[in-house]
């Protein structure tokens, strides 16, 4: 199975959140030892930093624990190590696509897009209330399902 890096700007709120239940979706499959499955953000101001808390109980209330996770920013090393680096929204594609690395191995693609075949950004809810935690947690829940269904497929 691929290497799998989930991309937002801060790494607190819709790439943990992702992270999170795809490898709730993963675990559910039976398939844990299988991925290497990680997040990071394309900015480095939360380095360090567990979720933002309204993500961490969005999260919580739906049966999936982030609070163990740690923001971190993306690196070089990333662009080796994984196989597919997925964006949450474009502008975080664009940011990842002006960060690659010419021996750059991984597959930059859009989140929505990989798994659901939807040309279409998860919104940042950073400034947002907490009605768009649920909205952002039920687009990675589908996308994540969605993209583990894919990715299951394409490995026969
Ligand atoms: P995320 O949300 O990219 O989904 O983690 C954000 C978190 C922090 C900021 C922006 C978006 N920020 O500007 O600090």
């Amino acid at each position: 199975m691929p290497a799998v890096l989930f991309v937002c700007l801060g790494n607190i709120c819709r790439s943990p959140t992702v992270e999170g239940l795809f490898r709730h979706h993963v675990a559910q499959a039976g398939l844990g030892d299988e991925f290497l499955i990680d997040s990071a953000g394309t900015g480095d101001w939360h380095a360090g930093s567990p979720p933002d808390p309204r993500a961490i109980a969005t999260a919580s209330r739906r049966g999936v624990s982030i609070v163990d996770l740690r923001a971190r920013q993306i690196t070089e090393p990333d662009f080796r190590r994984f196989d597919l680096i997925l964006g949450m929204d474009r502008q975080n594609v664009a940011n990842i696509a002006r960060l690659k690395p010419a021996d750059a191995t991984a597959e930059v693609r859009l989140f929505l897009d990989a798994g659901l075949g939807l040309n279409r950004d998860v919104p940042d809810p950073y400034h947002e209330d907490q009605t768009a935690f649920e909205t952002v947690f039920d687009l990675c829940d589908q996308g994540a399902a969605a993209l583990l269904a894919r990715l299951r497929e394409r490995a026969g």
